[in-house]
């Protein structure tokens, strides 16, 4: 099977690296010349989790070929996904470029973190082929692709999505309403903006910020999301006890909910800053490893435990084995 890809960056190379080692061949259109290096680090830096991750025998990968126009990279392929810059005129340029290429069956998915894909649908042939599939960074190990339909889209393109994604060990969310953000992003940026203003009010630094979440919520998160964790907090007494004890906190508010900081130069400045100084001296290499490290042992420990992206896991080893008994 062959995947076109349109856009090679942190996304698209994560892509890249996702459907490789999965033994999926990749067509890859990106005009910036330095893609194919970036790509490569990309590649081996997966190569490096997925070897740690998992014992489970990985197809043969796949092979990675650059093309010079996105017309290119749709020719002979099965599946499109576009990962170019959040900008609608450059996306519908690409997608429609695509789709007039790739026959009609072949379902074109955008990675676009919040662009309403009835907007990218505009200009394309067969539009009823397009969905948004809404990745994590990075795209090699997080299972998660919210899957979002436009007003155009056929449900036979939502289901061909999934099951792709499904079958590169991800785990698919179809977004029942199309909305601006889907659900992750909507979450993250709600903390963001909260993290902004806390900078910006001299409440935290971005270090203590990151540590409000790394050693406390951001620990439960990965296993119980937030309404589970609710529930338990309640106690025998349930959700509703849980939403007596700490529901008027949210009339008070605490947050800011919807303002946003002005980002000024100072703040700009403090942010970066900080970020660098919490960075002390590591490369974005050295930071993408160690995030990738802990990524894999987090995984592993939620296989162990059965529990949601390790439960994703565990059933795409089983698929491996499968299709290696198979061969
Ligand atoms: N970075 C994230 O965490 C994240 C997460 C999920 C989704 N997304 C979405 O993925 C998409 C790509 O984001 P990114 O973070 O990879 O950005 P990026 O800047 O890292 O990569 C974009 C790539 O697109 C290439 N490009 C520029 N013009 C192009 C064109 N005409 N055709 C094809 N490629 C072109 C650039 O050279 C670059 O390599 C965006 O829609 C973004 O919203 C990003």
């Amino acid at each position: 099977m062959t995947v076109g890809l349109l856009g090679g960056g942190v996304i698209g190379g994560g892509w890249a690296a996702r459907f490789v080692l999965n033994g999926i061949d990749i067509r890859l259109y990106d005009p910036d010349p330095d893609a194919p290096r970036k790509v490569d680090l990309m590649l081996e830096n997966a190569r490096h989790a997925l070897g740690r991750l998992t014992y489970a025998p990985l197809p043969a990968p796949g092979g990675v070929t650059f093309v010079a126009s996105p017309e290119e990279a749709a020719e002979g392929a099965s599946f499109i996904q576009e990962n170019a810059p959040e900008r609608i005129d450059l996306k519908r340029e690409l997608l429609a470029a695509a789709s007039r290429v790739a026959p009609s069956e072949v379902v074109i998915a955008s990675s676009t973190s919040g662009l309403l894909p009835s907007l990218l649908q505009e200009g394309m042939e067969h539009p009823e082929r397009l969905t948004v599939g809404h990745p994590f960074n990075p795209v090699y190990l997080l299972p998660l692709v919210e899957v979002c339909a436009g007003a155009a889209t056929a449900p036979e393109a939502i289901e061909r999505a999934a099951e792709l994604y499904r079958s590169v060990g991800m785990h698919p969310l179809v977004v029942r309403r199309e909305v601006d953000g889907f659900i992750a992003d909507r979450l993250l940026e709600a903390i963001w903006r909260e993290a902004l203003w806390l900078v910006h009010d001299e409440v935290a630094t971005v270090e203590e910020i990151d540590d409000a979440i790394r050693y406390g919520p951001g620990l439960r998160w990965s296993s119980m999301g937030t309404f589970l964790l609710y529930r338990i907090a309640g106690g025998e007494a349930g959700m509703r006890h849980f939403m007596a004890q700490f529901g008027p906190a949210l009339q008070w508010p605490w947050s800011k909910l919807t303002d946003v900081p002005e980002l000024t130069e100072e703040l700009l400045e403090r942010l970066e800053q900080q970020s660098d100084a919490q960075a002390a001296g590591r490369s974005v290499g050295e930071l993408e490893r160690l995030r990738d490290d802990c990524l894999v042992a987090v995984l592993q420990a939620l296989r162990a435990n059965g529990v949601g992206a390790g439960q994703t896991l565990a059933d795409h080893e089983r698929r491996l084995l499968e299709r290696a008994v198979v061969r």
